[in-house]
């Protein structure tokens, strides 16, 4: 049985996309954002339920969502910390911050902290090179990141 359904704000918005968009496979990015903002995360019998809606296979739905790293295929911590890997920034230092994080979290890229607070994934490039090392905070962007920067930061979200 499938558990997941859009709530209703979902619901609504799901129905005023399908009057702008030409049809309803082009609702396929839209629908998994909706999913990620309603749990945090996307299962299986949400792709399910977004298949349906879609009238397309659960597969299409299990190869977009997880072709784009943007979209959690797992539950994460409250905040997501997510440290770009690629070169800019990888030459400006972010092994040392990650390592630095791994270190101060006690997790590894991958998993989330005990308290379920911090996720750590590592990611491609995040498209603000030129302000490296970044990293995204949920939605949010940190750049120019410091070892200093970062633990400001992490004291600043235990709280
Ligand atoms: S390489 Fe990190 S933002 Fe582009």
């Amino acid at each position: 049985m499938n558990t997941f359904a859009f709530n209703h704000a979902n619901e609504e918005k799901f129905s005023a996309l399908l009057e702008r968009y030409p049809d309803k496979s082009s609702l396929m990015l839209p629908s998994l954002w909706m999913v990620q903002y309603q749990e945090g995360w996307i299962s299986l019998d949400a792709m399910q339920y977004v298949a349906k809606k879609l009238e397309c296979s659960a597969m299409e739905v299990y190869s977009v969502a997880s072709f784009y790293t943007m979209f959690n295929l797992q539950p994460i911590g409250t905040y997501h910390l997510q440290l770009c890997k690629t070169l800019s920034c990888m030459l400006a230092g972010s092994k040392t911050l990650q390592e630095h994080l791994q270190e101060r979290l006690g997790i590894r890229a991958g998993e989330t902290s005990k308290d379920g607070k911090f996720t750590l994934s590592l990611v491609e490039c995040l498209g603000s090179c030129g302000t490296s090392p970044c990293m995204r905070l949920n939605d949010d962007y940190i750049e120019n990141l410091t070892v200093e920067k970062l633990d400001a930061l992490l004291e600043e979200l235990s709280k």
